[in-house]
């Protein structure tokens, strides 16, 4: 990275994603310029800290990308259909986290450790996609297998942190927590049961094929990100009582035979992975272990025996992280090291 600092933007900044992005940006000092925090009329004039400044949110307005070299949005799909194309073609980078153009193609959709060249297309519309939470975490178990053989059929089950549905919703299961701890009535607003002590198998909308469009995401943003569009994927999204870290337990059908130790093997030399599997001593990834840290933790990594070329495991990754705002500042690293 070369000495030169960004103005950057965050849209949603007051959010879940937002507020990790913020931390992260410290963390992996990131050099920004001057920083502009976006968000509703209802955070307008609220402070947050950046590096000991206090920066005042502002009102979400066109106006005010214009020397913005860099803009983050995770302020939902509506906000990026309105707002990120302007930036866009006003000369912006935008990061969009939601998914209004993942699956254009012209926008590159990407997990640096896996596709990192396709932010060199950035520039077709100055949008680069940052994938679903559960896909990009997925992916990273996944990519070191299509990487040793191609793959037929990938059979998904997610178990999905509340932080995924924004920073409501992790108060709503804290609250509910706190509720049912003193006998107290539980009703809920973001999710539609209870969440607290329950599993909803219901992420987003229920599309006409009985499957919700989170599960269609992970077939879609798979076949796009990996280049290839013979994997098929069928998946079941569940969302658990759980704060910021999805777990996903994955079947996968290959080409030809893999052997499970090449497969380990690729597992523990892939950045970004961490294999956590001696289930002798009870060692498997778990969300208590994942959250708030970078790495995605694999394990439970078996053969399937009931086909011929089929192996399981189970991964862990921060949904506030890998899932979202991680990435994200990766993509941005990628395109600073390499691009403006
Ligand atoms: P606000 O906090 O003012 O509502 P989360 O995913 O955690 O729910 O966060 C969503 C983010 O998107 C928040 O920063 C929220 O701001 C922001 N947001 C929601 N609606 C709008 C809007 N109409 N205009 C700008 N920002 C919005």
């Amino acid at each position: 990275m070369q000495n030169k600092k960004y103005n950057i933007a965050i849209v949603g900044a007051t959010g879940a994603v937002g507020l990790e992005l913020l931390g992260l940006m410290t963390e992996r000092n990131f050099p920004v310029s001057n920083l502009l925090l976006l968000a509703s009329s209802r955070s307008a004039g609220k402070c947050l800290e950046f590096q000991g400044r206090k920066i005042v949110v502002q009102e979400l307005n066109e106006k005010l990308f214009r020397n913005i070299d860099i803009a983050f949005f995770s302020a939902g799909s509506q906000r990026s259909l309105d707002y990120a194309s302007i930036a866009a073609q006003n000369g912006v980078v935008v990061i969009d986290n939601s998914s209004a153009y993942r699956m254009d193609e012209d926008v590159p959709l990407v997990i640096p450790e896996i596709n990192p060249r396709e932010v060199a297309l950035y520039n077709r519309k100055n949008i680069i996609a940052n994938p679903n939470c559960t896909t990009a975490v997925m992916l990273m178990g996944i990519k070191p297998i299509h990487d040793l053989s191609g793959i037929k059929r990938i059979v998904a089950t997610s178990f999905q942190a509340v932080s995924g549905a924004g920073a409501q919703a992790i108060d709503e299961l804290s609250d509910q927590t706190r509720k049912w701890a003193n006998s107290d009535k539980i009703t809920s607003s973001i999710f539609p049961h209870q969440i607290a002590f329950n599993l909803i198998p219901h992420i987003d909308k229920f599309t006409g094929n009985g499957y919700t469009k989170e599960e269609m995401k992970l077939l879609n943003e798979t076949q796009k990100i990996l280049n290839d569009n013979n994997i098929m994927v069928t998946a079941t999204t569940v969302r658990v009582p759980v704060f910021r870290s999805h777990c996903i337990s994955v079947n996968v059908e290959t080409e030809s035979k893999v052997e499970l130790t090449r497969v380990i093997e690729a597992y523990k030399s892939f950045p970004g992975l961490r294999v956590v599997d001696n289930p002798d001593k009870s060692l498997y990834p778990m969300p208590i272990e994942s959250s708030g840290i970078d790495d995605c933790l694999i394990g439970r990594i078996r053969e399937d025996y009931t086909i011929e070329n089929g192996i399981n495991f189970w991964i862990s990754g921060d949904q506030l992280r890998k899932g979202a705002a991680l990435n994200a500042i990766q993509i941005a690293e990628v395109l600073i090291t390499n691009y403006v």
